[in-house]
This record gives C-alpha cells, sequence and structure tokens, in this order.
C-alpha cells in the first residue's frame, strides 16, 4: 500500500484498479494491450514512479513473465502477494508442497487432462472458457472419474463459493470461471 500511494501512476485490470480509485491517481487499464502497456510503462518511468498491480502472486501464472521480457531484474521491485492458490489451499485446510500447480487460464483443458491423470494431487487455476465444471466433464469423458475434486471461486470476495464433491458433482455446478481446482486421489 505504501508503494502503490507513492506511486504516480498505476496499470491494471479495470477490477483492480476500480479498488483504487479513490486514490486518484493516472491509469493504464490492462485488457490485450500488454505491448502498449511496457511502452508506456517504459515511457512514464522515465520521469514518474508506475505500480502494476496483479491479482494474487505476480509470479505465479502473473504479468512477471511478460514484464521480466521487457524490463531487466534491476528496473523491477517485485511485491509476494498470497497467490489464489495459497488462499484456496488455506480454505481447504490442505497443503500445496506435494501438488502439481498449472493452470487452464487461456490454455485450454487439453493439456492438463494427462497432468491430472498421472499426479495424485493438482492445483489448477481455471478461466473464462474452462470453469470448474467443464473440466470436470472434459475429466470425465477422458474416463478419470474415481478422483475427489474441489473448487473456491471468487475467493476474498463476498460471493465467495467453496465446493467439495466428486467430479460429477463438480460438473453439475454453476458456471464459476474465477477459480480454483483441485483434483486429488484422497479426500479434500
Ligand atoms: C491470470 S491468473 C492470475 C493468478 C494470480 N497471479 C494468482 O497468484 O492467483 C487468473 C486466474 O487466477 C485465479 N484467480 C484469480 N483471482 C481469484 C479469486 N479471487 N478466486 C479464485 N481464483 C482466482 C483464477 O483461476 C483466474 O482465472
Amino acid at each position: 500500500m505504501e508503494l502503490i500511494k507513492e506511486a504516480d501512476v498505476l496499470i491494471a485490470g479495470e477490477r483492480i484498479l476500480k479498488q483504487f480509485s479513490g486514490l486518484k491517481k493516472d491509469t493504464f487499464i490492462i485488457k490485450n494491450n500488454l505491448e502498449q502497456m511496457a511502452d508506456f510503462i517504459r515511457e512514464q518511468s522515465l520521469t514518474r514512479k508506475v505500480a502494476v498491480l496483479a491479482s494474487g502472486d505476480p509470479g505465479m501464472y502473473g504479468i512477471l513473465n511478460f514484464l521480466r521480457k521487457h524490463f531487466t531484474q534491476n528496473e523491477l521491485l517485485v511485491i509476494p502477494g498470497i497467490s489464489s492458490m495459497q488462499l484456496a489451499c488455506a480454505k481447504l485446510c490442505i497443503s500445496w508442497h506435494d501438488a502439481l500447480l498449472t493452470s487452464t487460464h487461456g490454455r485450454g483443458v487439453e493439456k492438463v487432462v494427462e497432468q491430472i491423470r498421472n499426479h495424485s494431487k493438482v492445483i489448477l487455476l481455471t478461466g473464462p472458457e474452462a470453469t470448474p465444471a467443464h473440466i470436470a466433464r472434459v475429466l470425465i469423458e477422458a474416463g478419470i472419474k474415481d478422483k475427489k475434486a474441489a473448487f473456491c471461486g471468487n475467493l476474498s470476495y463476498p460471493e465467495e463459493v467453496i465446493f467439495r464433491g466428486t467430479l460429477e458433482e463438480v460438473a453439475q455446478q454453476d458456471l464459476i470461471s474465477n477459480s480454483v481446482m483441485v483434483i486429488s486421489d484422497d479426500e479434500i
């Protein structure tokens, strides 16, 4: 918060920027315009302090990968955050050091099917095109039926949802795309 207050310009998606609208900072909204964002940072940071805000931890399927392609380590200061994966595991009261961490966000589901088949515990980020219900249906169709599943949607928001069940039960749930899903051989 101190660095955000000190910054002249805030860069983030619309949902995050809304939370800081009271600070009356100049802003740049991220929406399929990452190359422009990099140019904007390059130009603004010559004279002003720029903060890029990310959900969770910027290094966990976040904006850091992109920023490291355009800026050196010395040009960036990374403040760690609590990843949605960590928050989900805390809510479900399970460890995550023994899990395979992966994502379907913007990557499609097929890639994770074999990962899930071959690992006893997988934690994955879902996305608008791959909701927990959709992922559960794809797994069932691929013959993966006996694993236990859970998903945590809209974590830390008033509409937060925590659900545990079989893949069949997850497949019946409403479509909550902003979720972390856990699929395990053991009870969750
Ligand atoms: C681009 S990734 C960013 C992940 C982020 N860097 C992190 O550490 O959580 C976006 C995905 O993170 C997950 N996510 C982000 N915020 C979430 C929340 N509040 N509740 C549940 N999942 C969330 C969802 O799977 C979403 O599709």
